[in-house]
């Protein structure tokens, strides 16, 4: 299958499952401020880049679906010379209908007075406000003269319904192609953070480590993250979204670094904490153990038919056993789990869905049952403990100890595949790497 033929079947699949008689309006991106005349590197509307692959800003995805007919227009930006000449190529409502296989496309300057014409006449409008001020404005306007003030010369739709149930459920199933640049994301991840792991040395400041795994994606053609790099040094790494990156790195600390690379707008997420002198303490060690077998176990219930669920139950009692066993828990273990005794230590929960969106969408539960785990799915797996460096309850060994261990695991007939393992994490592989 062809790029656009795999877009044209997300647009078709997601056309079948839509109401009879029904429009949906995806909004692209826009390009956003950062501060006088310089704006925020674009990144495209990841709903408007799953059914387009289109990367320009200041579009719109119009489909209708009535009968078994459906149709994909685009309002893009017109072609010009100037602006061409200081920003770069535009596609142009002329070439974009054949390059995007779409049936029909506008000049974005046209769409107030086109969408009314295309929206007359269905039942039901798709669409999530919030993504594009401007727009929001525009439909309310158009539906609630038609709706109130009975002015409006078009008969619009009667209902309003959120299209992102039905595209989340969708971009939930990956495909064949999807799966495979996510599992390129994942090993250009894993370069970079071996390379952070080899490059790191006691004085180098945590900036300097961000550097390092930036400069591995660029170069092998992912050019951005797909999230701020975490890089937290010593007792930063209990700062769960700790993005300052400026202290220097400690001897003796250990280095928790949460970095992944973008490719073709997939995400991938990859945490490892490991040593900055290249070995870990005793305390380090034993803290670690007990992350890794919580992380490891967990990663064997990503098969198909396993609730969702099941991976927070069995990372909880992995960790909550372990901590009972260092100390920094005391009682007896099934109450421990039952009464949650390990969450001031564990923080968050163990994994997220992952694809376009590095918290990708998609529920976890389904018509208010667990959600299943089917073969397509990509999640994480990432337990942490964190032991706050004035936690009197715990050994002063632990104390300011933040570890985290992530990868990003596909769901296969065959079992997990981890997308993200090119990377070690066993304690003796991470003290052989850092020491070659
Ligand atoms: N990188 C953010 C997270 O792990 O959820
Ligand atoms: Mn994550
Ligand atoms: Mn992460």
């Amino acid at each position: 299958m062809t790029n656009n033929e795999e877009f044209q079947k997300r647009r078709q699949t997601l056309c079948e499952r839509m109401l009879q008689s029904s429009v949906a309006l995806v909004p692209a991106a826009r390009l956003v401020k950062r501060n006088a005349d310089a704006d925020y590197p674009f990144r495209q509307n990841s709903n408007f880049l799953y059914l387009t692959g289109f990367e320009e800003p200041e579009a719109l995805l119009v489909l209708t679906s009535k009968g078994t007919e459906s149709q994909s227009i685009l309002f893009c930006r017109n072609r010009d010379p100037l602006s061409e000449q200081w920003t770069g190529p535009r596609l142009g409502p002329e070439r974009a209908t054949r390059e995007l296989a779409l049936d029909a496309a506008y000049s974005i300057t046209e769409l107030e007075s086109e969408l009314p014409n295309i929206l007359a006449g269905y039942a039901h409008l798709y669409f999530d406000p919030g993504d594009d001020q401007g727009l929001d404005q525009k439909i309310l306007r158009w539906l609630g003269q038609s709706w109130t003030e009975n002015r409006s010369s078009h008969e619009m739709p009667s209902s309003l319904i959120s299209l992102n149930p039905l595209l989340s459920e969708l971009r939930l199933h990956k495909s064949t192609r999807e799966l495979e640049i996510m599992a390129r994301a994942g090993q250009i991840s894993a370069l970079a953070h071996k390379r952070a792991m080899v490059q790191c040395r006691a004085g180098m400041s945590e900036s300097r480590i961000e550097a390092e795994l930036l400069h591995e994606f660029a170069v092998h053609g992912a050019r951005w993250a797909a999230y701020t790099s975490i890089v937290g040094g010593g007792e930063r790494a209990c700062i769960l979204h700790y993005v300052d990156n400026n202290q220097p790195l400690r001897d003796g600390d250990l280095l928790l670094i949460d970095a992944g690379c973008e490719l073709a707008g997939y995400a991938s997420d990859l945490t490892r904490t490991f040593p900055v002198n290249g070995r870990f303490s005793d305390a380090q060690k034993a803290l670690y153990q007990v992350v890794l077998e919580a992380q490891l176990a967990t990663i064997e219930d990503c098969v198909a038919d396993v609730p969702y669920s099941q991976l927070q139950q069995t990372t909880d009692r992995k960790l909550t056993q372990g901590l009972l066993e260092l100390g920094i828990l005391t009682g007896e273990l099934e109450e421990l789990i039952e009464t949650d005794a390990a969450k001031p230590f564990t923080l968050h929960k163990v994994g997220h869905w992952l694809g376009l969106d590095v918290h990708d969408v998609g529920s976890y539960s389904l018509n208010g049952q667990p959600r299943m785990l089917k073969p397509g799915m990509v999640t994480t797996v990432e337990p942490g403990i964190y032991i706050a460096s004035d936690c009197n309850q715990s050994p002063p060994e632990f104390r300011g100890l933040g570890i985290r261990i992530e990868d990003s695991v596909a769901i296969t007939e065959n079992g997990p595949r981890i997308l993200t393992g090119d990377v070690p994490k066993e304690v003796d592989e991470i003290e052989r790497l850092m020491g070659s």
